[in-house]
């Protein structure tokens, strides 16, 4: 037989760029300053990648929330939800985020990414899930493990989505699953048209709301939210890597279905429980979710400048309309070297390559976030403009 070891490598490009000392990947942050600064190398760079939108991961409050659940409860759940990890802090975080929602029920899992993996649970072999393209690895790993057929439709292609809705088996259940806000684009899901097309099919509507939970809509309450759509979703799925600042997720969605979840996901009932300190920093986030709608006033409006700004100086910014803004580079080295001569620049930014954009679509992944100052924006565009006249990128 073969040796899978033989077979690990990484992918080619990222030889030269190791090479030209712009690998941009596994970077170790040694500090992560309440500025939206971070330590890396020995220099304080910008944060120009992160996905804490709010900026709550250093807030005080949730800082001083985890030491106190650390203090009651330790710093670990010992065991899964079903058996013994379940802490009383675990259902009154459940409590909240359902009544927050306006859904029936919630259930926390360890991470976001596990959440999502909980919805494989709800198809089989025999049933089909209908997918945006762009929608997140952990999403498709669901759907994977269930072994459901998997149909994806263009990103936000409505068209596309309706004519693998008609051709569908009726004989199997349907299930479509869209993100709120997507991560490698900024764009948001074209839920208006996706809930109609839901309705009209008799399928149910998963929703993404990793990035737009706490972000998007006048009560933070998403895309949903945002599009008044709030009844038309039939789950809900959260990453709290995101706007709640620390780690975890959760469903949400009729109780019923939540309980059949907590039984029967196996990323649930398999994996140890959410830590003391991410439930309680997530509750504290939750109540500043809830009271300081400044926060994500001011991210959004950050990011408009932001985008405004590269674009302005020639970057291709998609068609982003949130937090997230993808400077478009195409080939991975190109990509890989505009992020060094960034980091060069004291920004610290996030390549994405492929797999997770589609081939020779690589991207500089900038996020604006409720910290950026306007001197902090300033050095972002600056940095940018500085580094895409190097390359060639944009002119002047
Ligand atoms: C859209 C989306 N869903 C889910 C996840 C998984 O969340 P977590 O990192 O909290 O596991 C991510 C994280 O990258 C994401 O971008």
């Amino acid at each position: 037989m073969l040796d899978p070891f033989a077979r690990c490598r990484l992918h080619d490009d990222f030889e030269p760029v190791t090479e030209m000392g712009a690998y941009p990947y596994y970077r170790a942050v040694r500090e992560r300053l309440a500025t939206g600064e971070v330590l890396v190398d020995g220099r304080v760079l910008v944060a120009a990648g992160s996905n804490d939108y709010l900026g709550l991961s250093t807030d005080p409050r949730l800082k001083d929330a985890a030491c106190r659940a650390v203090r009651r409860l330790g710093t670990g759940t010992s065991g899964s939800r079903l058996v013994n990890g379940s802490l009383s802090l675990h259902e009154e975080l459940e409590g909240r985020l359902a009544a927050f929602l306006g859904q029936e029920a919630a259930m926390v899992t360890p991470t976001g990414f596990l959440a999502n993996l909980a919805l494989g649970a709800l198809v089989g072999p025999r049933d089909t899930v209908l997918a945006d393209h762009l929608i997140h690895a952990s999403l498709l790993d669901a759907v994977r493990l269930s072994r459901a057929r998997l149909r994806r439709y263009r990103h936000n292609d409505l068209d596309h989505l309706a004519r693998l809705l008609e051709s569908g088996d009726p004989s199997g259940a349907g299930l479509i699953l869209t993100e709120g806000m997507f991560s490698s684009t900024g764009t948001l899901g074209d839920l208006p048209g996706i809930a109609g097309l839901a309705r009209r099919h008799g399928v149910r509507l998963a929703l993404d709301g990793a990035h737009d939970i706490g972000l998007l809509g006048a009560g933070g309450r998403g895309a949903a939210e945002h599009f008044g759509l709030e009844d038309a979703v039939d789950l809900h799925t959260l990453a709290f890597s995101k706007c709640f600042g620390t780690t975890g997720g959760a469903v949400a969605g009729p109780g019923q279905i939540i309980v059949y979840l907590r039984h029967h996901a196996r990323s649930m009932v398999f994996s140890a429980a959410l830590s003391p300190a991410s439930t309680a920093a997530a509750l504290a986030a939750l109540d500043i979710i809830e009271t300081e709608p400044e926060r994500r006033h001011r991210a959004l409006v950050a990011a408009a400048r932001l985008r405004a700004d590269l674009s302005g100086l020639g970057f291709e910014t998609g068609t982003s309309e949130t937090t997230i803004i993808p400077v478009h580079v195409g080939d991975i080295l190109l990509c890989c070297r505009l992020w060094r001569e960034l980091f060069d620049e004291g920004v610290f930014a996030t390549a994405m390559v492929p797999p997770s954009v589609p081939a020779g679509r690589a991207l500089i992944r900038v996020s604006a976030t409720a910290l950026h100052t306007d001197a902090q924006l300033d050095r972002i565009v600056t940095a940018f403009a500085a580094a895409g006249r190097r390359l060639g990128l944009i002119g002047g």
